[in-house]
């Protein structure tokens, strides 16, 4: 963590619009400064005040601006945010904004650009396919909305109550590296929308008020304002665990049911009830254990509000409930928190730790949840085989806190008196105090000089004489501990875990882990790796080698981030490590560079079921191979159309008319007679002479134009384009890059509930619904992003035209071009996405172009456009791609189709997309 003082990051305006009023300058630069901080997601380069402060510096700003690089991590402000809040809220716990889907063969190495992932090192030839996935809390609306309560966007404070952010009170994400079949590796992220991520979607903004740092006597009134307007006392996030049971994968959290995750897309498909028998009134644990010895998942559920307060049950291998008994109720008082529990071969053990929840407390002017120094830590013990609900208690010798326990087994002492031995990371309220909404670092600081810090520790409790004798067993500070899972319920020698690294925890009250370590219990002694300067670990996952006897026969996976790398992004970079468990101190054999930053958070899983992953990339490309092999491409006719199309045919030709065929030229487009070249397009030919169209090109777009001519192959754009093929203001967007012959990628916006709709309500940090089209990013020129057609027009001409004026008829029309919100229009089709945007060519004032654009846009699919507009050199790209020149012309890199005619695309795109 770098410097807390002020960022004195650059800020670039541009100077040339002279025309905009600056209200709409302002309002497009605060969209463009949140842009910034959501997609960069930059650590904080720059904090809430620097963007609010940012002030249209003249009467010619554009609108538009462009911050430098930094590898300043600068916490948000604690006075807005709390110091909690502040710091869960920054650097690598700053969100996510973006789901991301990218893939890598095993070779791809680093250095080699074709990739968007790559690898260094190299990944075992026997490392099993599979699944890591990793979790945590990522809020899902722009950092300002996780202010104080009543301080963010739409908040209204009528007094209820307020309170601060609180890191476990962000909504869900997932984020999953795939080994796959064919030696190739997916990474995807996706947000897990469950109910009150829904609810605070509809809604725009967040609704949901805070509750774990709700001010002293607030958090009753927040609950009931959470019930009425958001229908539950609590958000049901599903951001603190994963499982994968009985060929079903979910996302658990302690006091919501599990939610089910689609195990091929992680898309969410809703609360999962088993069938019905998971009353509502039980809560799924987030650590629940599934005994190797016979294939069952023992689970608890802790409810603080309603009794019962705990109850257990177990789910077959075939995923069904086989038991669930509720074991004791405290009415009116409350309940012990409880996090993690333990079982061995025969008995389940639950742990009551000293910290609970109290709703009485409020009367009081306190918060319910608690750690209670003079409440005993106490273990109940249920024995399986009896199937029995009475609990047999075992109290502990002092008031004791554990989050997490490594594991638990049976053993008989030399009296051959029955054993079990527990083993945990001992914390007594460290994270209660240390995650509080203020004053958590003097606190810290505090319990780090006295040593009252998250270390292992052993609990044996003995069923005969009942009692239990403890130890530490280490000094370190450790947390999120794992194990070879085929362990589970048996005795161990070994357990994985993350450092934390405390001078963090002092200083900024982030917690990080700055190494992994390497517990053996039986020689007590440890192997550590260090992750490295500014480097620091998540979660790790035990994955057993093939074949393998020995327990710590396998690998470590986890992920590493590393906040100094500034090479491409300058909020640091995250990897997927695996490191040799037999050789932990070597360090990772192998690390995938990821396409996009994983948030520090919470827990992982391995998913070993060999079939999903194997099948998840190939079934995609299988099922639009499938797809590819049953379509027939017909040779293309010029000025084909169907019947039914007549009607949308003639609208898209008066459209063209009204817009004077606006676009159909490019820039400096004159007609010349030149000697006859095959290779180049001509609208007329013959007598061994051509009829030549020369343009004025941007001296970017000329550079372009001369290495695709040697090349033969487009580079990726660089320009994004959300757009509604409707609307005036995007059309106007669209034939100015038609007459600048750039290429870019289009993402429609149809509906307010389409993806590309939710992604730009979150980079402009609005309510979904509020969204403003044309709105356009240009990655070349370090992320620039404009709003409104006004400001991206005079963006494109100074940037792509060299600074030209806008042409007389461009400048008619954009007098009447006004940024629009979308509309929200359900009766559109939706469709399921490509791997990949297809890529279309054609021009704007086309007709039969804007038959294929109308049903892309339809159905939301994101499209790289290559413009062929009267005048530019793509029509020779394209006439020596294909044989001839006709546009439309779609490429689907998915499945390998290419086809011309409107009517073939139109056919293609509902069969395989609808
Ligand atoms: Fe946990």
């Amino acid at each position: 963590m770098g410097s807390l003082s002020a960022h004195n990051a650059p800020v670039r305006y541009y100077k040339t619009y002279r025309r905009k009023s600056c209200l709409l300058s302002l309002q497009t630069r605060r969209v463009s400064s949140i842009l910034r901080v959501q997609t960069e997601t930059d650590l904080s380069t720059r904090t809430i005040q620097e963007i609010d402060s940012i002030q249209p510096s003249s009467d010619e700003d554009t609108g538009y601006i462009s911050a430098a690089a930094s590898t300043s991590y600068q916490l948000l402000d604690p006075v807005e945010y709390g110091e909690h809040g502040a710091a869960f809220l920054s650097g690598n716990y700053y969100p996510v904004g973006q789901e991301v889907t990218a893939c890598c063969d095993y070779d791809a190495q680093a250095g080699d650009d074709s990739s968007t992932m790559k690898i260094n090192g190299k990944i075992p030839s026997d490392f099993p396919l599979g699944q890591y996935a990793y979790v945590g809390p990522n809020p899902k609306f722009a950092v300002d909305h996780y202010k104080r309560w009543g301080a963010g966007p739409g908040q209204v404070d009528f007094g209820l109550g307020s309170g601060w952010h609180h890191w476990f009170e962000g909504d869900g994400m997932i984020y999953a590296v795939d080994f796959c079949t064919g030696n190739r590796v997916k990474f995807r992220n996706r947000f897990i929308r469950t109910s009150s991520w829904k609810r605070e979607i509809e809604s725009g903004k967040r609704i949901f008020r805070p509750l774990m740092n709700a001010d002293g006597g607030t958090f009753l009134a927040n609950a009931l304002s959470n019930l009425i307007t958001g229908g539950m006392f609590m958000k049901d996030s599903a951001n603190t665990a994963l499982l994968h049971f009985a060929g079903r994968t979910f996302a658990l959290q302690d006091t919501c049911p599990p939610w089910e995750l689609d195990p091929d897309t992680l898309e969410t498909i809703s609360a999962c009830t088993f069938d019905g028998k998971l009353p509502p009134y039980v809560p799924f644990t987030a650590h629940p254990k599934v005994l190797p010895s016979t294939g069952e998942l023992i689970f608890f559920g802790f409810n603080p509000v309603s009794p019962p307060h705990c109850s257990v049950g177990t789910l077959k291998p075939d995923g069904t409930i086989s038991s669930i008994n509720s074991l004791w109720s405290i009415p009116f008082v409350g309940s012990i928190f409880m996090h993690d529990f333990c079982v061995t071969e025969h008995f389940t053990v639950l742990f009551e730790g000293s910290m609970d929840i109290k709703p009485v407390r409020q009367l009081l002017g306190k918060h319910p949840l608690q750690y209670n120094e003079d409440k005993r830590a106490r273990f109940g013990v249920l024995n399986r085989d009896a199937q029995s609900t009475s609990v047999t208690w075992f109290n502990c010798s002092s008031s004791q806190m554990v989050y997490h326990f490594i594991n638990s087994w049976e053993e008989k002492n030399e009296r051959n008196e029955q054993l079990i031995v527990i083993t945990g990371i001992r914390e007594d309220g460290f994270f209660q105090e240390a995650m509080r909404a203020n004053g958590s670092s003097e606190w810290i600081k505090e319990a780090v000089r006295v040593g009252k810090i998250p270390k292992v520790h052993e609990w044996r409790i003995n069923l005969v004489t009942g009692k239990v004798t403890e130890r530490y067993l280490f000094s370190i500070p450790l947390e999120t501990p794992r194990i070879n899972d085929a362990f589970v319920g048996r005795r161990n020698r070994y357990a994985y875990a993350g450092r934390v690294l405390l001078s963090e925890l002092e200083s900024t009250t982030q917690l990080k882990f700055d190494a992994v370590v390497k517990i053996d219990m039986q020689e007590q002694k440890t192997v550590t790796y260090e992750h490295g300067p500014n480097r620091y670990g998540m979660e790790a996952q035990f994955v057993g080698r093939p074949g393998g006897v020995d327990e710590d026969d396998g690998w470590l996976v986890m992920y590493v981030h590393d906040e100094s790398y500034t090479a491409t992004d300058v909020n640091g970079r995250t990897e997927c490590v695996i490191i040799d468990a037999q050789d932990v101190e070597a360090g990772p054999v192998a690390t995938i560079l990821l396409p996009e930053r994983v948030p520090y958070g919470a827990h992982c899983m391995w998913r070993a079921d060999l079939k999903y992953p194997g099948a998840t990339f190939e079934d995609t490309a299988v099922a639009f191979e499938a797809l590819s092999a049953n379509f027939q491409v017909n040779e293309p006719k010029m000025f084909a159309f169907e019947q039914s199309q007549r009607g949308e045919l003639l609208e898209a030709v008066w459209k063209g008319l009204s817009r004077v065929a606006l676009g159909l030229f490019v820039h400096g487009w004159s007609p010349r007679i030149a000697r006859e070249n095959v290779t180049e397009y001509a609208f007329v030919r013959g007598a061994g002479l051509r009829f030549l169209e020369v343009s004025k090109l941007g001296s970017h777009r000329l550079r372009e134009a001369v290495k695709e001519r040697a090349d033969a192959t487009p580079a990726p754009p660089t320009l994004t384009l959300y757009d509604v093929e409707d609307d005036d203001s995007c059309r106007l967007v669209r034939e100015v890059l038609s007459i600048c012959d750039v290429s870019y990628l289009c993402k429609p916006c149809p509906t307010a509930s389409c993806s590309n709709s939710s992604e730009l309500a979150i980079l402009q940090g609005v309510e979904l619904g509020s969204e403003v089209v044309p709105f356009l990013r240009d990655d070349r020129n370090d992320d620039i992003a404009v709003k409104g057609a006004d400001g991206i027009i005079q963006y494109l001409y100074q940037e792509y035209l060299d600074g030209e004026e806008p042409a007389s008829l461009v400048s008619l029309f954009q007098r009447f071009a006004q940024a629009s919100k979308i509309n929200d229009a359900s009766h559109r089709r939706t469709s399921r996405a490509g791997e990949q945007p297809l890529i279309f060519w054609g021009y704007e004032a086309s007709p039969f172009c804007a038959l294929v654009r109308k049903a892309l846009n339809e159905r939301g699919i994101s499209y790289v456009f290559r413009p062929c507009a009267r005048g530019s050199p793509r029509r020779s790209l394209l006439l020596n791609r294909t044989g001839i020149f006709q546009v439309p012309y779609l490429e689907d890199p998915n499945t390998g189709i290419s086809l011309f005619e409107s009517v073939d695309i139109i056919s293609y795109l509902k069969k395989t997309y609808d």
